[in-house]
């Protein structure tokens, strides 16, 4: 793939106190915690532990019951032009069977507003070349990973929040994910990056949150996890305080 060569506008995200309920289920309770720009931050956490609320909170996608999410500064939904502030890639369900890889970019870079020309540029990014002409219906859940993270990335976002992509990536697949996102990181951009599998992101993320029944348990750098022994100990650091039910 092709680095990611242009430097970014610094963009953090600011989550304070969100909150969401459905029914008796209390989704996600008083999530606070900050993805700075030029980071990557791995947002860890069981199946069903609030990840995918959280991420459709931030981009407005689900409305919180209380708390705040900003990107450098301003709430999602007053972004002057959210797709170039941020690349979402919260449900790869969305791209209709019969378009060509292709044809849906086009299709959202029209809807987006944003250079045709820079549908070439996604393609080659995500790798996506022998496959831009082919039908969505025969992509393997690895590259329709790939198509959503190329229409993510259409408005040349600052920032990427990405729920559980590697979900359905063969093995090369994850390895060329985790460089994407560090080459992103690293020429400034912003990751948040949701996974329930605790060794998949440890040997990328240089910030981790972890949440557990809607809950933030801890945050902290890498560097401060690998003092603590991993994930893996922090989770039975967290049990053994009488953190984790
Ligand atoms: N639309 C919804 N209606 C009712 N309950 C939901 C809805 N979305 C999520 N939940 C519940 O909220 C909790 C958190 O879910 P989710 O955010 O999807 O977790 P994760 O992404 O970490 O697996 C779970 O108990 C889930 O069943
Ligand atoms: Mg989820």
């Amino acid at each position: 793939m092709n680095a990611v060569d242009i430097e970014m506008n610094a963009v953090d995200i600011e989550v304070v106190g969100l909150e969401k309920r459905f029914g008796n289920v209390a989704a996600v309770h008083g999530a606070t915690f900050t993805a700075p720009a030029g980071q990557v931050t791995g947002f860890i956490g069981a199946n069903g532990a609030g990840k995918s609320t959280t991420l459709r909170m931030l981009v407005g996608l689900t409305t919180p019951d209380g708390g705040s999410a900003h990107f450098g500064g301003t709430p999602y939904r007053a972004l002057a032009r959210p797709s170039r502030t941020v690349g979402a890639v919260l449900d790869i369900a969305g791209a209709h069977p019969s378009m060509t890889a292709i044809g849906h970019l086009r299709t959202y870079a029209a809807l987006g507003g944003h250079a045709p020309g820079r549908i070439g540029d996604v393609i080659s990014l995500t790798g996506l070349e022998s496959y831009a002409h082919r039908r969505i219906r025969g992509f393997s859940t690895g590259m329709r990973q790939r198509l959503a993270l190329a229409t993510a990335l259409l408005g040349d976002p600052a920032v990427l929040v990405l729920d559980e992509p590697s979900n359905g990536l063969d093995p090369a697949g994850i390895v060329w994910l985790r460089r994407f996102i560090r080459q992103f990181a690293d020429a400034g951009g912003t990751v948040l990056i949701s996974s329930h599998v605790l060794a998949e992101l440890e040997q990328v993320v240089d910030g981790v949150v972890l949440i557990d029944a809607g809950r933030i348990l801890w945050s902290g750098t890498r560097t401060q996890l690998v003092e603590r022994g991993g994930l893996e100990a922090m989770y039975f650091q967290l049990a053994a305080i009488g953190e984790l039910a």
